[in-house]
């Protein structure tokens, strides 16, 4: 079958030979997942034939590398139902698509070396469970705990301060010479805001961007954690500090940062030590590289599309649209994942209870169907926040707010300093499935006149 292939603003001309190669594979060897589909832009390639050809893909477990078998739903339609039902796709124990840890993986951030390997294992079988991994009841008792944190009143008092971080590094900025944006801009400017929500001491917000980097990363040379000891040793070392200021925070008075409104919502006094921990992480990560790599996003697609850039330049109230338009079009988290509770027919495939899916937020984006020139980036469509990219139903990003303010001050003081920012050469990008962002982009921002 020929189909129309459309321009992809994020796939360059020399990709010919990768769609030439993904289009001529036998279907059922399509692997989504596979990590090395994302650094290169393939994955867009291999989404675009699933959508036409087969868009409930199942992955055999002999293609799937050392994942397992699952189950993909490409089609914006799919995507939304299946997450917007979490009575039929449960999240409980589940929220990326990862390979099974083992029972010394998963007792990780609690042993302190004393463990025995049966101990170990009571805790792999337990499963690993926050905020984003429970079904009701439990998952509201969690998300109310914390969701105070970024209300509307609490983000209109964060404003200012983001306004005025977010300048102090963008005037920190060398002009006129090279340097790597996601370093200096995107990881500084999330990090600060992360403590902020966490009222963790600003002179070591790094530690709280080397666990996030920690946690989303396979282990391997040049990554984040080395090996998997060092990731095991870094999971724990978290736990250590975050159960440590939650019983501070405890016989504090309350305020408004996250881990004291953890520490003193009624419910929580329920809550286990291992669920404070996955909230911990759930919140650590979430306010960190997607947000980052939105913003590293937003200058890598405005470089590439000059006339979108214009048009901002011309019009700064086209901001607010720019940001929604980035989120999708970056789409920071590729996936979620879920298990059915029942047998389930989707487009005549019939997924067995019990078996995972993952809802590929990075391909409904991209459906045509849904959304006209789809792989285009513009930033002035009309709906703009018409995108998956925060997930549907009851785990919908409990930070999206957030997240969008923080694109929009920083780029209301961006335009205020810099007519040109100007990407030089390809920016490196993330060796993962999960999250769609980049290591590194060198940018120039030219001298004045
Ligand atoms: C552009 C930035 C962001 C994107 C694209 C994003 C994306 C997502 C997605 C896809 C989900 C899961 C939705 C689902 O399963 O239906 C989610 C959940 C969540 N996000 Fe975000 N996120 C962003 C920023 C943030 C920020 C800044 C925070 C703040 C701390 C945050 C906190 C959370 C939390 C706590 C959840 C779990 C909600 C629940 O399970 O009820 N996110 N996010």
């Amino acid at each position: 079958m020929t189909i129309a292939l459309s321009r992809d603003s994020e796939l360059s001309a020399e990709r010919a030979e990768a769609r030439e190669r993904i289009y001529a594979m036998p279907l059922e060897e399509l692997n989504p997942a596979d990590p090395d589909h994302y650094p290169t832009g393939d994955m867009h390639v291999i989404f675009e034939r699933l959508r036409h050809e087969d868009p409930v893909h199942f992955t055999a477990a002999e293609h799937a590398g050392d994942l397992g078998h699952y189950w993909s739903l490409t089609k914006w339609e799919d995507i939304q139902a299946a997450d917007s039902n979490h009575e039929l796709f449960s999240a409980e124990g589940i929220v990326a698509l990862n390979r099974p840890l083992t029972a010394e993986e998963a007792a990780a951030p609690y042993n302190d070396g004393t463990m025995t390997p049966e101990e170990m294992e009571v805790i792999r079988a337990r499963g690993s469970r926050s905020l984003l991994s429970m079904d009701p009841p439990d998952h509201e008792a969690h998300r109310g705990a914390v969701s105070e944190g970024v209300s509307p009143a609490n983000l209109s008092a964060m404003e200012p301060l983001i306004r005025e971080r977010a300048g102090a590094i963008l005037d920190g900025l060398p002009i006129g010479e090279e340097f790597d944006w996601v370093d200096k801009v995107s990881v500084e400017l999330t990090a600060m805001t992360l403590a902020t929500l966490f009222d963790y001491p600003q002179e070591k917000r790094r530690q709280l961007t080397h666990w996030s980097n920690v946690f989303t990363s396979q282990p391997g040379p040049g990554m984040p954690a080395e090996t998997q000891e060092e990731k095991n040793a870094a999971r724990r070392e978290w736990f250590v500090v975050l159960l440590d200021i939650i019983h501070r925070r405890r016989s504090e008075e309350p305020r408004l940062d996250f881990l004291s409104l953890m520490a003193h919502s009624p419910h929580s006094q329920n809550f286990t030590e291992a669920e404070m921990l996955g909230d911990g992480g759930v919140l650590l990560v979430g306010g960190n590289d997607t947000t980052r790599n939105t913003i590293s996003g937003s200058v890598y697609a405005l470089s590439k599309n000059p006339e979108e850039n214009a048009k901002l330049r011309a019009n700064p109230k086209l901001i607010p649209s720019m940001v929604s338009e980035t989120i999708r079009w970056q789409t920071p988290l590729t996936h979620m994942a879920r298990r059915t509770t029942r047998d389930v027919e989707i487009r005549g495939k019939l997924i067995p209870k019990g078996d995972r899916v993952v809802m590929w937020y990075v391909s409904g984006n991209r459906d045509e169907d849904k959304i006209e020139n789809a792989a285009e980036y513009i930033i002035d469509r009309k709906n703009p926040r018409h995108h998956l990219s925060f997930g549907f139903g009851i785990h919908r990003c409990l930070g999206n707010k957030l997240a969008e303010l923080q694109l929009r001050v920083i780029w209301e003081e961006m335009l205020a300093r810099f007519p040109e920012i100007n990407v030089i050469g390809e920016p490196e990008r993330s060796h993962s499935r999960f999250i769609k962002g980049y290591e590194t982009m060198t940018v120039v921002i030219p001298r004045r006149n």
